[in-house]
């Protein structure tokens, strides 16, 4: 549904016609799991949106539609309070509920009731962060509607906090950022630390980048925050020889090693990738400068090599879809995102492009009787007003 669309849907259940704003999923292309920890990202927005249609309605309630949902599945509609104790139980309106307390808790009350439709065309559970698109989007909205002053980096929190507190991962900063932030044609440089960010312009000449969705999802809500869980107890380890570590960005491989007996093996191999991926993200960054495709596509096979081996975040459907673009001479690929299914990015010559896409299609296809899906990476825009009403 685009934002014509929605804006007819809107009509046709509201009688009225809102204003419509849209906020982008995101790419990655290389840094995962280092957000948590304080290191760098190299994320993008890209041309997939969630879209929401608002208008406030001078109630108390918040009156959504969700018509993209399964009918089958979840309610297309939910209509709840503002107060903590009115959580709504459809899912995906927890994010719009999450958001509005989310705002209060920064001090600026959603100030009435607002009626909503949601849409978007970033896959879910594709690790293209359709969640974050919607946090942002909301959040963006409602900044916009009811004048409530949050700058981006605000909003960017606002999200990452909704999904703490009302869906319960603990991600980093990185999807809302991109979403928030985005620049058509840039990656974002971000230090998640300090959260300085330097846009980076990435057109690189004769190479594409594609995205391949292996289409199964295996992650266990408490996967992702155990990770976090270990990376924060070699923190705390390696904080009590050096004090003014408080992220693993602050330590080294050397203290690190200081600690390997006094952490357990498998919060070691975690932290050591999460501190290698800090330094190979750097390390690609001087090679886009230089234009080497070719080798930082190298240090993306590594990233996948550490994330399947060491952070254990891949799954057999991802190894192949890794293997096979190592098959085709693909210059870089691996797993994008939080992991555990959804989509390898692949960093691909011109000219290998069409037998990649056509190898990797079908020997999955033969593989795991599940036909992948191909997007073309563009990089967009991020948050967005699109109609005033
Ligand atoms: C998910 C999280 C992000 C980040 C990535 C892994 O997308 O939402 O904050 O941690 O996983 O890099």
């Amino acid at each position: 549904m685009d934002a014509v669309v929605i804006q007819a849907k809107f009509k046709e259940l509201f009688g009225v016609e809102g204003a419509v704003y849209a906020s982008p999923g995101r790419i990655n292309l290389i840094g995962e799991h280092t957000d948590y920890n304080g290191g760098f990202v190299l994320p993008g927005a890209i041309d997939k949106a969630m879209y929401c249609a608002i208008k406030p309605n001078g109630t108390n309630k918040v009156r959504g539609y969700a018509p993209d949902e399964n009918p089958e599945k979840v309610s297309l509609k939910s209509e709840f309070g503002l107060a903590e104790a009115d959580k709504p139980k459809e899912r995906w309106a927890q994010y719009i509920f999450g958001v509005c307390r989310e705002m209060e808790k920064e001090g600026k009350k959603v100030p009435q009731g607002f009626d909503i439709i949601i849409s978007g065309d970033v896959p879910l559970g594709a690790g293209m962060s359709s969640s974050a698109a919607l946090e942002s989007c909301v959040g963006f909205a409602l900044n916009d509607i009811f004048g409530l002053g949050f700058d981006r980096f605000q909003l960017a929190r606002i999200g990452q906090s909704t999904e703490h507190n009302y869906v319960g991962v603990k991600c980093g900063i990185m999807d809302q950022f991109a979403s928030c932030f985005g620049k058509a044609g840039s990656l974002i440089r971000l230090d998640c630390r300090s959260l300085e960010y330097e846009y980076f312009p990435f057109d690189p000449k004769g190479y594409k980048l594609v995205l391949i969705n292996t289409c199964v999802a295996h992650m266990l809500g408490g996967e992702y925050n155990e990770r976090r869980e270990s990376c924060e107890r070699v923190v705390a380890a390696i904080a009590a020889k050096h004090p003014e570590v408080k992220l693993l960005r602050d330590a080294n491989l050397d203290w690190l090693k200081e600690v390997s007996n006094k952490v357990s093996a498998v919060d070691y191999i975690r932290s050591e990738f999460v501190i290698e991926e800090i330094q190979r993200l750097l390390d690609t960054c001087e090679l886009l400068k230089k234009g080497d495709y070719e080798a930082a596509g190298r240090k993306m096979y590594e990233t996948h090599t550490g994330l399947s081996l060491k952070y254990t975040v891949s799954c057999p459907e991802l190894d192949f879809l890794n293997e096979t673009a190592k098959k085709c001479g693909v210059a870089g690929s691996r797993v994008m995102g939080g992991g555990f299914g959804g989509c390898t990015i692949n960093l691909v010559k011109n000219e290998l492009y069409d037998e990649f896409v056509q190898r990797a299609t079908a020997d999955y296809q033969q593989q795991f009787k599940i036909t992948p899906k191909i997007y073309d990476v563009v990089i967009g825009d991020g948050a967005r007003k699109i109609e005033q009403r």
